[in-house]
This record gives structure tokens, C-alpha cells and sequence, in this order.
């Protein structure tokens, strides 16, 4: 992993940090404005396109804007609202924003492939608790022991024990208890551990059980109904069964628990960015319960992982004033204390930013390697965080003189300290996202009309129809005349028109290297795989630019990552294959002559390296390349996407139903059609565009 560019220092000198040092946390301070939040995500974005996977705690809304970015910086409709606000037409003030973000991005020092990284690579999801406008994620308090859990109580008892009070304090949280209500944890606490130690399974309604009559009769030292009277416990088990029956209470199952196997898998090679927006929780206590539950989760799953000690995941906490403030304890703060501590073992970098040190526990300003100093807007904030970081009296002349967007930085472990100006963000900034808008994130921001290259349809859709009306009368699959046509329409499918180098060697003797260059085309969908088709590419004059319904279109990767990651992949698999070759050939050169197992070893060599060179040439074949080629030497360089029409007709009966798929030319196309019947994912995404829904 290389270093994350974040901005600019001295001289306009880019401005990185290792990735290692940031599992010893930093810290941003700052009034609003001064660009906090812009350097945040300039650690996100530039993470992010690292491969490291990405938790951010939204309390304002302006997180989630990482999710509105495009290779073109054209940001519509998301960029209407501020064209609105500044009296401009929504297309102008497009291609401003446009030109703007073009010409800085020119000037950031991140490299070209870095947007394009941003775009394909990574994949941001809003997560909404209590509503479905994003993603929903509930809160359901899982009372199922912990992997491990007796083993952990064995080795590591404080941990353990750490756990155990977690889950309970934030159980009687959820139930309207406060931090001082000591013998309700401690019965909490007692029966979590007995059932997770005999690894039972517990859910609220056992809980509920549990607490009426536990299954003990002693707590510490004393007998149960002097520790906590029936009262106290009928009490309990009422306000834990409001959890259940109260529909405000329930709000909070809405959706799935968080799940960071689920949240921090890559999934199709994107590396996520999972936002949680706490704006869909009403009021500070609703939040700070949220927040400490979240955390948990996050605990109990990272002390799981194996330790290291390089960076794996990230921890953007924006706005934490409030959240783990110097005096008062609010829930969040244990938690979080927790996490600072454990984290680093675990490659967990947790990156906090708030306006003033005064706003957070000075443990976690000491705790932080990178602190960062912003424009501050008093002299007595001034003041205050010269006090609160024990900076030398110079280092208030800096600060007075920052300007919006500059920030005084120290990195602890090195001594060092100097200007640092976060760079232009390669996402749109700008101000809260709506409720609407991310919804429309949800459903994937494609814009109405969309220009494309297409490959126009030489027959007209109603004679395709009739076409396939006398099909279904004639041959009925699926039973005649009850059979109708449900579905019925032109979609245009994406493909990718790129182009390739690789090296051969010329003449054996001369040994002299040439560079060869090839052109193929390929279905842009990482749903689908036909393989490569490189007689497609005769088709190029023909194209033409149209404007498409967004609705009419299954949208493509449009850049080689799809080419790429299947290079990728074959060349690991390859790889594999000269190991295991390898291994055997020791095997056999071990063996006398005469040993039979020296002839079955062979054998297996055999079949290996055919099985070897057969995967190659599958591979090699649809390129077009010479067999001899090394894979090694293969790069792939440019694509751009065009799009090809079908007419897709799906017929149904019952729960039957079977697809034709016709081509621009009239003639049936049965590749397309079997790939509907038998891939579900491709068939999900061409049934939501032929049935109209791209929302
Ligand atoms: N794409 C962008 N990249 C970097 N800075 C931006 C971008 N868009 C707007 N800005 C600037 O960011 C500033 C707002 O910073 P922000 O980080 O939101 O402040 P805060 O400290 O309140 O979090 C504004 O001055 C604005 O000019
Ligand atoms: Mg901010």
C-alpha cells in the first residue's frame, strides 16, 4: 500500500501519510468551515482507494456525499439545489463545477487512475437507522454469545468481562436506564454470562423470562431478593418488554444489525465505504445510544480479528463534540475509550474531528499521533487549544494566521510539525444531503437521459413484437394461449471496446523483444461473462452517439477494471498451477527409477500442466494471442463503452416464464436468452429495467 495523498505542505509539495501511522489515530480541530471536514475525506477517499474499507459516523449529513462522484465531475441532479440557491441554470452551473473540480483535481497530484479508482472501486452505502431513506440498520440487540465466548472468559477474562458489561449497559440504555443503575447490570450481566457460557442462544423475549425468575438465586454475595427485590425485577422485565411492543421502541429493529463481515467485504472488487447517518435518530439520547451500540458491534467484531499491525480498516467519527465530551460520561464515550485503546493492535485507524479540544476527553487528545489545527475563529479558542495540546507560544502566531482550509499539523511519533492545506476532493462537497436524495443514492445515481455511443436498432420494435406474438402462438412452451407476454422491450446492453500490449520475443537466437498491440470487446457487466469478442469490433463505424433513457439501458463498467480483474484472476490461478507442478517435480525427482509412484506422480505433472495451458489459452485464444505469449507481459490499456440493442420479450404463465431476446438485425439470439433463464443476478437487473423501475 502506497502513501495516502491528503494535500499539499510547503512549497505546494504533496502532502502523504503512512498508512501504518494512522492506527495511532488523529484528530482534526477547526471552526466550521475551516475545512475538517475536507480533510477527513480526503483520508477517506484516498483510504478507500487503497483497498482499506471504511466505517464513517455521520451526525450532519455531509458524509455521504462521497457517494456523488463521476469521471466527468458532472454532479447533477445532486448539484441543482446550490445552482438553485446561487440563481444559475442547473446545466451551467454543471459544467462550472465541472471545469472547477477538472482543473483542481489537474492540480491535487493525484494520479488520473485515482478517479477512476474512486468511481469503480469503491462503493458508498448510506446507512439510515430508524428509516428506510438509506440503507436501514437496526439496532437489535443481539444477545447471542460472542464467538468464543467460554474460551475468551478463559484466556482473556477482562475482555470477556468487558463484553459481558458492554451488552448489558447498553440493553438497560435501550430500556431508559441510566449509568447509575448498578444491580439491574449487575443481573443482567450475571445471566448473559451464564447462557453464554453454556453457548445459549438468548433473544430479547428469553431475556425478558430471565429476569422474572433467573436462574440463579444468588447475586455476588447476596441471595437474589435482597441484591434486587421483585419489584425492581418486575420492573425491569416490564421496560424490556416496551422494547418489544412499543412501536417508537421498535423503530430501531427496523433492518438488519450491522454486520462488519457483511460491511467490510469487498464486494465485486469495490471496496466499502459504509456511512451511517445519524440524522434519522431523533434527539442527543437517542444517538449517543445508537452510537455506543454501533461501536460495540465494531468491538466485539474486531477483537475477532486477527491482530496486526498495519492499517486494515477506518474510523471516521465527524462532529464527535458531545460524544465522548471531558466530563459527563454519555454512553458513547466508554466505548469509545475501548476502541482507542484496542484498535491499533487490530489495524483499526480511527480518525475524530470537532471544533475545539474543550469538546472532547483529553485522553483522546493524547491518544491521537496526528493532530491537526485549524482556522479558529477566537482568540480565546485560540487560546484554549494552545492549552489543550500544550503548544509552545509560536505555535499561536501560526495558528492566528491559518486561513480557511490550512491547517497546523503535528505528528507525535516523529517530533514533526508544520502547514498542511487538505486538497480538492475528487467527490462533490457540499452542504447535508437531503432525505430524497439519499434515497436516490440507494437506488444508484443514474441520471434520466444518459449520452452513449449505441449501435443503432435496424428493425423496428413492433415487427419484433408480432414476431414474437407468432412464437408464443405457435410454439406456446409454456402452454398456448395462457402464455402472454409480460414483459416487452428494447434494452441496450453495455459492452467494452479496449485495446491491449504485450511482448514477444523475436527469433530465438536474436532474442529481441517486440511489442504487440491487439483490440478486443467484452459484455461490460460484472454479472455477466461471454468471453471476449473481438468480431464486434467491426462493427465501430456504425456507431453513433444517442441520447438513451436511462430506464432502456442496463448501465456498464466503463474502464478496464472488469478486463483487468480477469487477468487478474488468471494469472493467480496460473501461478497455482506452476506450485503445485513445482512441488510434484521435487516429489518425482526424488524418486528412484524404478518406483512406481514416479510414473503416477508424471502423470499428474502431466495432466497439471495441460489443465495449466488450457486455462491460458481460453484466455489467450479470445485476444487473439500468439500461444507462446506470458501472461506476465499482457497490459491492458484503454476502453470506452457503447451499447448494443436487444428486444427482450419475457412470457409468462403461472409462475413460468421464459425469455426471447431478438437482435438489432431481427435475428433471434439465444445466448442472451439461456444467460437470462439461468443467471439470476443479470436477470434481476434486466427485469427491473424492462418492467420501468430505475428507482
Ligand atoms: N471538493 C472540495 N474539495 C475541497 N474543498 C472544498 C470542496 N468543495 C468545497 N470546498 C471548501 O471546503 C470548505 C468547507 O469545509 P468543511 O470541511 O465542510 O468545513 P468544516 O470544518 O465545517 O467541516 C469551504 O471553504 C469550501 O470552499
Ligand atoms: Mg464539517
Amino acid at each position: 500500500m502506497g502513501q495516502f495523498l491528503i494535500g499539499q505542505g510547503s512549497e505546494g509539495r504533496p502532502f502523504s501519510i503512512d498508512p501504518s501511522s494512522l492506527t495511532k489515530h488523529s484528530i482534526v480541530f477547526g471552526a466550521t468551515g475551516s475545512g475538517k471536514t475536507v480533510l477527513c475525506k480526503n483520508i477517506i477517499e484516498s483510504a478507500s482507494i487503497s483497498g482499506i474499507p471504511v466505517l464513517a459516523i455521520d451526525p450532519k449529513g455531509d458524509i455521504g456525499c462521497l457517494a456523488i462522484r463521476s469521471l466527468d465531475f458532472s454532479f447533477r441532479p445532486f448539484s441543482d439545489i446550490e445552482a438553485k440557491l446561487l440563481g444559475k441554470s442547473p446545466e451551467k452551473y454543471s459544467k462550472e463545477l465541472a471545469a472547477e473540480y477538472h482543473d483542481k483535481f489537474q492540480a491535487s497530484g493525484h494520479e488520473e487512475d485515482d478517479l477512476k479508482r474512486l468511481v469503480d472501486r469503491t462503493d458508498v452505502r448510506i446507512y439510515t437507522p430508524r428509516s428506510n431513506s438509506g440503507l436501514p440498520v437496526s439496532m437489535s440487540p443481539r444477545l447471542t454469545p460472542p464467538k468464543a465466548f467460554s474460551k475468551n472468559m478463559a484466556e482473556e477474562p477482562s475482555l470477556a468481562l468487558d463484553l459481558l458489561e458492554l451488552k448489558a449497559s447498553n440493553l438497560l440504555r435501550l430500556a431508559g436506564y441510566g449509568e447509575n443503575s448498578r444491580v439491574e447490570r449487575s443481573l443482567i450481566t450475571q445471566i448473559l454470562e451464564e447462557e453464554w457460557k453454556n453457548g445459549r442462544e438468548l433473544t430479547l423475549e428469553n431475556m425478558i423470562e430471565l429476569v422474572t425468575s433467573p436462574p440463579f438465586d444468588k447475586l455476588g454475595m447476596l441471595p437474589l431478593d435482597e441484591a434486587i427485590g421483585r419489584r425492581e425485577r418486575t420492573e425491569l422485565s416490564r421496560r424490556l418488554n416496551v422494547l418489544v411492543t412499543d412501536a417508537g421502541a421498535k423503530a430501531w429493529f427496523i433492518g438488519e444489525p450491522p454486520d462488519f463481515d457483511r460491511w467490510f467485504r469487498k464486494a465485486q472488487g469495490k471496496t466499502p465505504i459504509c456511512v451511517v447517518d445519524l440524522r434519522t435518530i431523533p434527539g442527543e439520547e437517542g444517538k449517543q445510544v445508537f452510537v455506543e451500540y454501533l461501536l460495540q458491534e465494531l468491538f466485539y467484531w474486531l477483537t475477532r480479528q486477527e491482530g496486526t499491525q498495519t492499517l486494515q480498516y477506518l474510523l471516521y467519527f465527524d462532529e464527535i463534540h458531545g460524544y465522548c465530551p471531558p466530563v459527563r460520561e454519555p454512553p458513547s464515550k466508554k466505548i469509545l475509550m475501548h476502541l482507542i485503546h484496542v484498535s491499533r493492535a487490530f489495524g483499526l485507524g480511527i480518525v475524530m474531528a470537532t471544533q475545539n479540544p474543550v469538546d472532547v476527553d483529553y485522553k483522546v487528545i493524547s491518544n491521537a499521533n496526528f493532530r491537526f489545527i485549524g482556522n479558529l475563529s477566537t482568540r480565546q479558542d485560540i487560546e484554549r487549544v494552545k492549552t489543550g495540546l500544550s503548544l509552545g507560544p509560536e505555535a499561536f502566531e501560526v495558528i492566528s494566521g491559518l486561513r480557511t482550509r490550512q491547517f497546523y499539523y503535528q505528528v507525535f511519533d516523529r517530533g514533526e510539525s508544520g502547514i498542511v492545506a487538505p486538497g480538492w476532493l475528487m467527490s462533490y462537497h457540499r452542504g447535508p444531503l437531503e432525505p430524497g436524495e439519499v434515497k436516490r443514492l440507494k437506488a444508484g445515481t443514474i441520471p434520466a437521459r444518459i449520452q452513449v455511443r449505441v449501435l443503432p436498432m435496424a428493425v423496428p420494435d413492433e415487427e419484433l413484437l408480432r414476431e414474437a406474438e407468432r412464437k408464443r402462438a405457435k410454439r406456446g412452451i409454456l402452454g398456448g394461449a395462457e402464455e402472454k407476454a409480460e414483459l416487452a422491450k428494447t434494452l441496450y446492453l453495455p459492452f467494452l471496446d479496449f485495446t491491449y500490449q504485450y511482448s514477444m520475443r523475436k527469433g530465438l537466437l536474436s532474442k529481441q523483444t517486440v511489442l504487440n498491440k491487439g483490440r478486443s470487446v467484452l459484455l461490460a457487466l460484472r454479472e455477466v461473462e461471454f468471453g471476449f469478442e473481438p468480431s464486434l469490433l467491426e462493427l465501430a463505424p456504425q456507431l453513433v452517439e444517442a441520447e438513451l433513457e436511462s430506464g432502456s439501458m442496463v448501465p456498464g463498467v466503463d474502464s478496464t477494471t472488469l478486463v483487468q480483474e480477469r487477468l487478474d484472476e488468471l494469472k493467480h490461478l496460473l501461478s497455482e498451477y506452476d506450485e503445485q507442478v513445482e512441488g510434484l517435480r521435487e516429489k518425482k525427482g526424488s524418486r528412484s527409477k524404478e518406483d512406481p509412484a514416479k510414473a503416477t506422480l508424471k502423470d499428474h505433472i502431466d495432466h497439471l500442466e495441460e489443465a495449466r495451458s488450457s486455462r491460458w489459452r481460453m484466455f489467450a485464444d479470445g485476444l487473439k494471442l500468439p500461444s507462446k505469449t506470458d501472461p506476465n507481459t499482457l497490459e491492458v490499456l484503454h476502453g470506452s463503452l457503447f451499447y448494443i440493442p436487444y428486444f427482450i420479450v419475457k412470457l409468462s404463465r403461472g409462475g413460468e416464464s421464459r425469455f426471447l431476446v431478438w437482435d438489432r438485425r431481427g435475428k433471434e439470439n439465444e445466448i442472451i436468452a439461456d444467460e437470462l433463464m439461468k443467471n439470476r443476478k443479470f436477470r434481476e437487473l434486466a427485469e427491473s429495467r424492462l418492467a420501468g423501475k430505475t428507482e
